[in-house]
């Protein structure tokens, strides 16, 4: 999986969407990452079929929404997204969210999905500790990633979930790695970024890869998508990592899974 991808949540069905994603394949991205739920996934599709990127160099993530959990949905439903991706498989299919009492049918479903070939990977998102215990219980293929909320602002919240993705070889994949943009004026990022002539946004991106973490930024202005890949030219050091891993403070910009049955 390519380290870094382009988010396209909130980015609308539209030539917008078509435009960033093509913006990004032009600027070095080859990982795209969004779901059913974003309702864009025909837009991406346009932009990889317009073929200035080949089909096959580009990993395709999407994911199953809530109001699809359960075996037979969850199947119809990734076949409902390569319709509308215009693809024959995706490179990474993920439960969006764990949903209590349908996560293991659907479980199954990603399973059969994989086996088919329609899935190359599978995985989850949004699942902690608890979650992932109970699908290592359960699963015969192992989930390949699981995405959640990563950024030094949440990360002391998420060192166990971390952890034992790690020690069952679970790749993290960090989404709202630049906080959607909340903390990108924090005096302290800025003086740290500035230290090694980038920007926070940058600044943030760098520490999710040198956590060892799959990061999907998301913008939909050009500039910014060039600048968000610009992240390979420089080292944050051992001290300002340790900076930057001691900032937590439970900031979940979005649903907190902690509270998810
Ligand atoms: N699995 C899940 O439940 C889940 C949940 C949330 C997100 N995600 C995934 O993770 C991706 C990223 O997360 P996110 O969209 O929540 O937020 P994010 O990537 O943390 O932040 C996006 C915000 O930052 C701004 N931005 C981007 N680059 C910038 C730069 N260089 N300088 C200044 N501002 C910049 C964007 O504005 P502009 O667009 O105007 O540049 C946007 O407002 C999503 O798109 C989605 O694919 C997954």
């Amino acid at each position: 999986m390519p380290a870094i991808g382009l988010g396209v949540y909130q980015m609308p069905n539209g030539i917008l969407t078509q435009k960033a994603v093509d913006s990004a394949l032009r600027y070095g991205y080859r990982h795209i990452d969004t779901a059913m739920i974003y309702r864009n996934e025909e837009s991406v599709g346009k932009a990889i079929a317009s073929g200035f990127v080949p089909r096959e160099q580009i990993f395709v993530t999407t994911k199953l929404w809530n109001s699809d959990q359960g075996y037979d949905q969850a199947l119809k439903a990734c076949n409902a997204s390569l319709v509308r991706l215009g693809l024959s498989y995706v490179d990474l299919y993920l439960i969006h969210w764990p949903v209590h009492g349908k996560r293991q049918d659907s479980w199954r479903a990603l399973e059969t999905l994989f086996q088919e070939g329609k899935c190359r990977a599978i995985g989850v998102s949004n699942y902690m500790v608890h979650h992932l215990e109970e699908l290592l219980g359960y699963c015969k293929v192992m989930p390949a990633v699981n995405q959640i909320e990563l950024h030094p602002y949440i990360y002391s919240s998420r060192i166990e979930t971390i952890d034992l993705c790690r020690r069952t070889g679970i790749i993290p994949v960090a989404y709202s790695p630049l906080t959607k943009g909340i903390k990108l004026r924090d005096p302290l990022l800025v003086k740290i970024a500035s230290g090694y002539g980038k920007n926070t946004a940058q600044l943030l991106i760098r520490w999710a890869l040198q956590q060892g973490f799959a990061v999907i930024p998301k913008s939909s202005v050009t500039s910014r998508i060039a600048d968000n890949f610009r992240v390979f030219d420089f080292t944050i050091t051992a001290e300002d990592m340790a900076v930057l891993d001691g900032l937590g403070e439970n900031l979940a910009t979005g649903w907190d899974p902690a509270e998810a049955l």
